[in-house]
């Protein structure tokens, strides 16, 4: 049983916290796990930088359903952006997304709370780009209480952009989520654009995940309650119609909700995990299914 007791006090889920920053690195593994362009450079190279932080390669075992998930969800997430012909992107609560780097035709936002994956970040970006490439903008920024809007919109110019956010929901209850979205609302309304996340869990996307393994999922999703002192399953919106209520009817989008499958041929990570052929099928079809919401504003 998790002890909860960040739960009993609804804003101190919203102070930085260090368990929470600390998820980014484990997603840097899984990534490299992909052909997503530089994602390995960026994992080998955080981890020489990371060594005196005593980071070490996360619990492999209980995160082999969600790993491929990571790839089809930044692989839609592009593709998203890229249809909608966009010029310019923010990214919230970034981590270690190689996006900016491998996306330069974008004015690229990496924003983070998290001040040290923010300078490492910029450090890595610095030595994997190219010269002729123009660096993406790093703003330390706050995407639930919006602490250093000002210096993200600094960076952007007055045109319509692509506000994005992946793997962040998760530590959050609802009245946060709605928070975010409305800075994401905040962006949309003074540039237009798009705001695009395949972070929207559910308890039916939970149950979905469940085809492939379910102790494995329920196992993770122990781990991951117990290290942040959040009750990550009391944060899930109970369905899409749940979400669509807050994203649509309270803060005003128009929403699209696409399949990872939709958009993403290639989960390149399913391979590498799954080596049973029948078990790669059932992980890449589930992965296709997950899915990945597009919004907008009237
Ligand atoms: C699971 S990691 C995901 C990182 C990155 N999006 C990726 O997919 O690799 C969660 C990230 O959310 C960031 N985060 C959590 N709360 C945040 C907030 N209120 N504002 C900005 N970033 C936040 C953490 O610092 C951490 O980097």
């Amino acid at each position: 049983m998790v002890t909860l007791k960040h739960q009993l006090d609804k804003t101190d889920l919203e102070k930085p916290s260090r368990a929470v920053q600390s998820t980014s690195a484990d997603i840097v593994y899984y990534r490299s796990l992909s052909d997503i362009p530089n994602a390995k450079l960026v994992e080998e190279l955080m981890r020489l930088g990371a060594g005196s932080n005593g980071w070490q390669t996360p619990n492999m075992e209980s995160a082999r359903p969600i790993i491929p998930f990571m790839e089809g969800r930044y692989k839609a997430t592009d593709a998203l952006l890229m249809r909608s012909g966009v010029k310019q992107v923010v990214e919230f609560a970034a981590g270690f997304v190689p996006r900016g780097m491998n996306n330069p035709q974008w004015n690229f936002v990496h924003t983070e709370q998290d001040e040290d994956a923010l300078r490492q970040m910029r450090d890595i970006t610095e030595r994997i780009i190219s010269h002729q490439q123009s660096m993406p903008h790093f703003v330390r920024f706050d995407a639930v209480t919006g602490e250093g809007i000002d210096s993200v919109m600094a960076c952007l110019r007055e045109e319509p952009v692509g506000v994005t956010h992946e793997g962040m929901f998760r530590y959050y209850p609802n009245q946060s989520k709605e928070k975010t979205g409305r800075l994401a609302k905040a962006f949309l309304e003074r540039y237009g654009g798009l705001y695009v996340t395949p972070d929207i869990w559910t308890w039916q996307r939970v149950e979905l995940l469940r085809r492939i393994d379910p102790e494995m999922d329920r196992e993770r999703s122990r781990i991951l309650s117990e290290r942040t002192g959040r009750d990550l399953a009391s944060f899930l919106f109970k369905d899409n119609a749940e979400a669509i209520e807050l994203f649509g009817s309270r803060i005003g989008f128009g929403i699209e909700i696409y399949t990872i499958g939709s958009l993403v041929g290639n989960l390149s990570a399913v391979p590498v995990i799954f080596k049973d052929p029948d078990m790669a099928k059932l992980v890449d079809e589930t992965i296709k299914r997950m899915e990945i919401w597009k919004m907008t504003l009237g």
